[in-house]
């Protein structure tokens, strides 16, 4: 048999009846003294088949040997019946078997650390597959958004020499007799790509040693981040914004299935798709806290989870949140001109408790004052010389931000875990399989 005479469940149950060859794994086993039932699973869906004795009892047979997950092909009548779960039945007058698969370590109800540890066998799952269907949305949707505003896709190397996020958070790595740093952003590198490239942007691989174990940090995830010549920080905001319910928009379109297999509320995301999305200061952050939530935070702390999800609770959408205290921001945020207490940054905060998903700001052209801030955490300015240099040789104002795609895909998909939303997670308890 051809491949070409294959087609997949999906393809299958738009065609609704006749003959079929299909082939995939066993996802579920019945049998009875008259029937095997099996569910068959491929990477579109899954469907019902059934083997009667009296028909084929040869068939009958092989069928009663199969396990969960092994591989089978079948050639079978399909016809409509609701009672099954994908309101199709196929009668197979074929089967042929691939492998019986050894007794799969996953049964129904497992704990989730059992889950991590057979990551490699819980990817079949129904519920991963669905999150990695949309994440493969969002991260197309992330390309198409920006080549089609004309930013151009620029890489940044990986092992870098210095720090742009705060030395806690470094991964070290050795380098030849040397060391160097796994990349805690794409920004830094990228400033430089802006005097040649005007607007540029990229998704890479991001490494930070978080010592939390919370369920919305990994010690490697995908950072989708953009940099551009001239921009404001009332720009950038803007096509974070335009970025964000582009990708919720393409979710809708291409994962209508997924998102119901994850018990996803559809209305919430068109929402979501529709509505503006607010830009306050934090110091107005802090009067919503303090006054409709009876907080006490004072001006010039950051913001913690359990405040940044109150914030986006009362707007009940995702909030940009614009002018940090400077003193507790990274050395490249610039204090704003009228009050240099406050930074020209933002953080956009997801509702239903997801928090920040984008970090982003204008970068500072002040050389002097960058060094202050490096040397103030400890950092040796001369590694830094390169950046300076961007400030000397026809400096301009930009800005940029980045992306947290696993926070995206996790809220989209409204899990509860950030481990979920990557094929094989990272944190500071896991880096296997
Ligand atoms: O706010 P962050 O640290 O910003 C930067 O790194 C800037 N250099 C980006 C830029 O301006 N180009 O990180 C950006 C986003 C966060 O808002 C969050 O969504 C995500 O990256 N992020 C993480 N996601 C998962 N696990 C972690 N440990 C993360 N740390 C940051
Ligand atoms: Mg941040």
């Amino acid at each position: 048999m051809k491949n070409s005479n294959y087609i997949t469940i999906e393809e299958a149950l738009k065609k609704g009846s006749g003959k079929v060859y299909l082939r995939g794994w066993v996802y579920r086993h019945r049998a009875s003294n008259k029937f095997v039932f099996i569910v068959l699973r491929d990477e579109s869906d899954i469907i019902q088949c059934v083997i009667a004795k009296s028909k084929h009892p040869e068939l009958f047979e092989k069928a009663e040997k199969l396990t969960i997950e092994s591989s089978i092909q079948i050639t079978g009548d399909l016809k409509k019946d609701e009672r099954a779960p994908t309101d199709y039945e196929i009668s197979v007058s074929d089967l042929e078997i691939f492998q019986i698969a050894e007794p799969f370590p996953i049964t129904e109800h497992q704990s989730p650390e059992l889950l991590y540890d057979n990551r490699h066998l819980w990817l079949r799952s129904r519920k991963l597959t669905a999150i990695m269907k949309i994440r493969h949305t969002v991260v197309g949707a992330i390309h198409e958004f920006f080549r089609g505003r004309s930013y151009y896709e620029f890489d940044a190397p990986i092992f870098q020499p210095s720090m742009s996020e705060g030395g806690s958070t470094l991964f070290e790595v050795k380098y030849f007799a040397d060391k160097v740093y796994l990349s805690q952003s794409w920004q830094l590198y990228a400033e430089a790509g802006i005097f040649s490239l005007g607007k540029i942007y990229n998704m890479g691989p991001t490494f930070r040693a978080e010592r939390s174990k919370t369920s919305r940090h990994l010690a490697e995830f995908w950072m989708a981040e953009m940099e551009a010549a001239w921009m404001k920080l009332d720009e950038i905001t803007e096509v974070a914004k335009d970025e964000i319910r582009f990708i919720i928009n393409k979710v809708l379109e291409q994962n209508e299935k997924e998102l119901e297999i994850l018990e996803r509320d559809i209305k919430i995301l068109e929402h979501y798709s529709k509505v503006e999305y607010p830009t306050i200061k934090y110091a107005e952050a802090l009067e919503i806290l303090n006054k409709k939530y009876n907080m006490d935070i004072f001006w010039g702390k950051d913001l913690r989870t359990n405040e940044e999800a109150k914030i986006a609770e009362h707007f009940n959408a995702p909030v940009v949140v614009t002018h940090y205290p400077t003193e507790i921001m990274g050395f490249y945020k610039p204090p704003s001109e009228e009050n240099p207490k406050e930074a020209l940054c933002f953080d956009m905060l997801a509702p239903e408790g997801y928090c920040e998903i984008i970090g982003g700001s204008e970068r500072s052209l002040l050389v002097n004052d960058m060094k202050n801030r490096l040397q103030k955490d400890g950092e040796d300015t001369s590694n830094y010389n390169w950046y300076f240099d961007l400030r000397r040789y026809g400096s301009v104002p930009h800005s940029g931000y980045g992306v947290g795609v696993e926070r995206v895909v996790s809220w989209i998909c409204g899990i509860d875990n950030i481990k979920d939303a990557i094929p094989f997670p990272r944190t500071m308890v896991r880096k296997a399989p």
